[in-house]
């Protein structure tokens, strides 16, 4: 099943032995939720916690997702619809589907490789796959992997005049990433208690009760052994030389934090020449700064409920947005996509495609490397499937779908309270 070529293929250029494989998976697994309940079996419990967790007691996860099941989209019938496509454009790139692989630091926590399956993955079905920055691969292996769709996200290292986060977008540019994201919502540090609960120590420490933990799941072993353990590689030329896990995980925590200030947003849109995205935006205001400075891209996202559980569902500031920066953005959402139906939801109400994290962890921890590849395909079918049901002949065609959306903030809801 494995093609290492890296190439995209359609279904119909697999080869009997695949499809039927790719069939008996969709039997087993036809849902993104299937991976989860998989997932949370196979996987040592800490590693579950940390790519499952959201802040507080989870509440900000479960608005996303109650948020994206109330947006009702209305069919229109009466006109033959031939089996529609799901392909799309992406600033100035056509990919397959409106689909992408959010930024996930650390992903060799929650699956050791996870990286290098992602980027496989995403290569082959040509989607996005946006490699974080706090990874166990750097973004020249990245682009190795996926030279076709790789975009890279940055979180903000400041010091010494941002040394190492503009040599980083150097690397990036230099490496062919497609896009560069900046992410503006982690403008501190926040617990997630679930994560707390099993163990996981801040700095990270591979405790007894972890090696235990990890002892319970032979698939994460096996790839731990194959891929061994997670580091932050894209960082290694900044650190001084054989820093343990722990010592590099001080280091990083020294040179990173707070979110990044709209002068150093007009930095970095100085320095990268090529499309610029900015992650975490809520507030139509901070779109409209963005796209002033020149930002070509925005990520409605609230960080998949991980920051604080008081922020709003990013379905439900999406349209708001949209309004205020009308075409000038590539707008793209995050946070509780579950289903090509939430990504068709995401794009009737203004996105231009809509990213998954956590899914797309719970597909490695369920089925390994075959997890990506299989959860893509569930979406892409997924987003098919609707586009057909509601008559849309493609994805553009969702703007124009009749829909309820009763949890839509206005734009005076963005207002301070008088
Ligand atoms: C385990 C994990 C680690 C993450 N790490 C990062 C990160 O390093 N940088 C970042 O911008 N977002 C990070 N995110 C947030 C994702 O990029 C994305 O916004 C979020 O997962 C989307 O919500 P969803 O998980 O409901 O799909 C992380 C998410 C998870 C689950």
């Amino acid at each position: 099943m494995d093609d290492t070529s890296g190439k995209p293929r359609p279904a119909a250029t697999l080869t009997k032995a695949e499809q039927e494989e790719r069939l008996a998976l969709h039997r087993r697994f036809p849902t993104a939720h299937d991976l989860r309940r998989q997932a949370m079996r196979n996987m040592p419990n800490f590693s579950f916690e940390y790519m499952d967790g959201g802040a507080g007691a989870d509440t900000g996860i479960q608005r996303n997702w109650r948020a994206l099941d109330s947006v009702e989209l209305i069919p229109r019938y009466g006109r033959v619809i031939a089996p529609p496509s799901a392909e799309t454009t992406l600033f100035g790139q056509q990919y397959s589907a409106p689909i992408g692989i959010a930024p996930i630091g650390g992903p060799g926590t929650a699956f050791p490789g996870a990286e290098t399956y992602l980027a496989r993955a995403a290569q082959r079905a040509n989607v996005p796959y946006t490699l974080g920055l706090l990874s166990g691969i750097d973004m020249e292996q990245g682009a190795d992997l996926a030279p076709d769709v790789l975009w890279y996200q940055l979180y903000r290292f400041s010091k010494n005049n941002h040394k190492i986060g503009l040599d980083l977008t150097r690397r990036a540019q230099a490496a062919g990433v497609k896009v560069l994201m900046l992410t503006i919502d982690t403008p501190i540090r926040t617990t997630r208690p679930r994560e707390v609960r099993s163990g996981i120590m801040n700095p990270f420490k591979l405790t007894m009760r972890l090696r235990q933990d990890a002892m319970m799941s032979p698939r994460w072993l096996s790839s731990l052994r194959r891929h061994g353990v997670p580091r932050f590689t894209a960082l290694q030329p900044y650190m001084p030389g054989n820093l343990s896990i722990a010592e590099a995980a001080a280091f990083i925590r020294s040179e990173q934090g707070g979110a990044f200030t709209w002068d150093e947003v007009k930095l970095y849109r100085d320095t990268w020449q090529g499309p610029l995205m900015l992650k975490g935006i809520l507030h139509p205001d901070d779109a409209e700064k963005a796209v002033e400075l020149g930002v070509d891209g925005l990520l409605v996202s609230n960080h998949g409920g991980r920051q604080i559980d008081a922020l709003p569902s990013s379905i439900d500031v999406l349209p708001a947005i949209r309004k205020q920066v009308g075409d000038r953005a590539t707008i793209i959402l995050d946070s509780g996509v579950r289903s090509g139906t939430d990504v068709a939801r995401a794009v009737a109400l203004g996105a231009d495609a809509a990213f998954a994290g956590k899914s797309f962890l719970w597909s490695l921890g369920a089925l390994g490397e075959k997890g990506p590849g299989h959860l893509i395909h569930i979406y892409t079918e997924d987003v098919r499937a609707t586009l057909g049901q509601l008559g849309c002949l493609s994805v553009d065609e969702l703007c124009n779908v009749p829909r309820r959306h009763p949890g839509a903030y206005s734009l005076e809801d963005f207002a301070p309270p008088a």
